[in-house]
């Protein structure tokens, strides 16, 4: 599946550690949810349509120099991992998803509109953040004498195939218009046209990456208890929680998956974090992401995971193959320099890497190894699938629904109400 697990001791070990009752409750409980019409995430690879309407756009577009993404939380966190880890090709990519002026007009400097793609991703179609830098990007194609019977040429847009208002406006004016699928939530998407245009667009092999995560569905619903390493990470993490280890860090050793890390956090922290349970009781639960990026974080928050508080579970990642390496080898007089020598690049993250785990043994700190083979389509559309599907499992474990996310609905509405209050038309 391109990647292997390796458990800290603390964790359960085999049989006769892991609660033969809660395994099959979770094993079922997650079954029957990738299984059920109304949570669509564990089929997306499944769609051959999704690549196929993809390319169709895709082909129309394919000589833009640069391919502008507005959206923002789910609809943009899982394409910009993406292009992070794989991108194969020189296109600029332009992720608008923020509200910050500044940062816009220095991304649109020198940009030509005439050879560029703006791709507005909105699963509900009615986020304020996203559909505000789309009327920016109205002014600056007006600016740049494109007026509206143009946009079906410069625009494309993903969203809800049902209900939408972005859905409404591109019947209206023939934009394409990509699927979001109504079973699918936001944090959920990457796998779907949400991450395949784009992806199309970076040379990424997005067949590869659906195959990847085809691949490792065996793997997830497996229900043989002793070989099955995906729930005993789930009931791990769970069974710390009980006991107070409330932080789950996310520490993947290459700068590439520093964008993995940022999508982890949020499927993690709006999936999980949640004031009542599946009987409404009040509860207040949630697991905390931290992100952190080894080895540039070893010289920062690491002290803190080895020393501090003992309440974080750490999701450690090596990437056991790098396309490159450099050798170190020197003849300096240095003593540090002619220590490393004999070594290369990789070599020493590899050093980082088990040294930090060493340490962690050697205090008791839970952790789970993913060992990445190496950072390619395949391993990246696996680690999409098993991430996605081990955050619905904890939920599971958790009794809380991982697909709703009714704290960032009240503070969208808030936004609302103060705009209306404050509005001087
Ligand atoms: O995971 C989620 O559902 C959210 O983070 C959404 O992706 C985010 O709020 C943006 O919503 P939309 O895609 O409807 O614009």
């Amino acid at each position: 599946m391109g990647f292997q697990l390796h458990f800290s001791k603390s964790c359960p070990k085999d049989e006769s550690e892991l609660n033969d009752q809660l395994f099959n409750e979770t094993f079922n409980a997650l079954k029957s949810t990738c299984e059920s019409q109304e949570h669509g995430f564990f089929r997306l690879s499944e769609n051959d349509q999704f690549i196929k309407r993809s390319t169709e756009i895709y082909n129309k577009h394919k000589n833009i120099k640069t391919f502008i993404h507005i959206g923002i939380g789910g609809s943009a966190l899982g394409p910009k991992m993406l292009l992070d880890a794989l991108q194969k090709n020189k296109r600029q990519f332009i992720f608008m998803d923020n509200i910050d002026s500044d940062t816009h007009w220095a991304s649109l400097e020198g940009v030509n509109p005439a050879d560029t793609l703006i791709y507005i991703v909105s699963k509900s179609g009615g986020t304020a953040e996203t559909l505000a830098n789309m009327a920016l990007i109205l002014h600056w194609l007006e600016k740049h004498g494109i007026n509206k019977e143009e946009y079906k040429n410069h625009f494309i847009f993903a969203t809800d195939p049902v209900k939408s208002e972005l859905l409404d406006y591109a019947k209206e004016t023939g934009i394409e218009c990509l699927e979001v699928p109504s079973n699918v939530g936001g944090r959920y998407c990457v796998l779907s046209p949400v991450g395949i245009l784009p992806a199309l667009f970076a040379d990424i092999n997005v067949n590869e990456l659906l195959k990847g995560a085809e691949l490792v569905k065996k793997f997830i619903l497996n229900s043989d208890k002793e070989t099955n390493n995906f729930l005993r990470l789930a009931l791990s993490i769970f069974e710390h929680y009980k006991k107070g280890y409330s932080q789950t860090v996310f520490m993947p050793y290459s700068s590439k998956l520093k964008s993995l890390s940022s999508w982890f956090i949020q499927l993690w922290a709006e999936s999980l974090g949640k004031k009542e349970n599946l009987n409404g009781k009040i509860k207040h639960v949630g697991l905390t992401p931290v992100a952190a990026v080894g080895a540039t974080d070893q010289h920062s928050s690491l002290q803190l995971f080895q020393d501090g508080p003992k309440d974080k579970f750490l999701i450690m990642m090596e990437v056991e193959n790098f396309e490159h390496d450099y050798s170190l080898e020197n003849n300096l007089s240095i003593p540090t320099l002619k220590k490393l020598s004999p070594f290369t690049l990789n070599q020493l993250m590899k050093a980082e890497f088990m040294g930090t785990l060493k340490a962690f043994e050697d205090e008791n700190i839970p952790f789970v190894h993913f060992a990445l083979q190496n950072i390619d389509e395949t391993t990246m559309g696996a680690l999409i699938l098993y991430l996605e599907s081990l955050t619905v499992a904890v939920a599971h474990l958790l009794e809380i629904n991982p697909f709703n996310q009714p704290g960032v609905e009240a503070a969208k509405r808030h936004a609302q109400e103060w705009m209306s209050a404050h509005c001087e038309n």
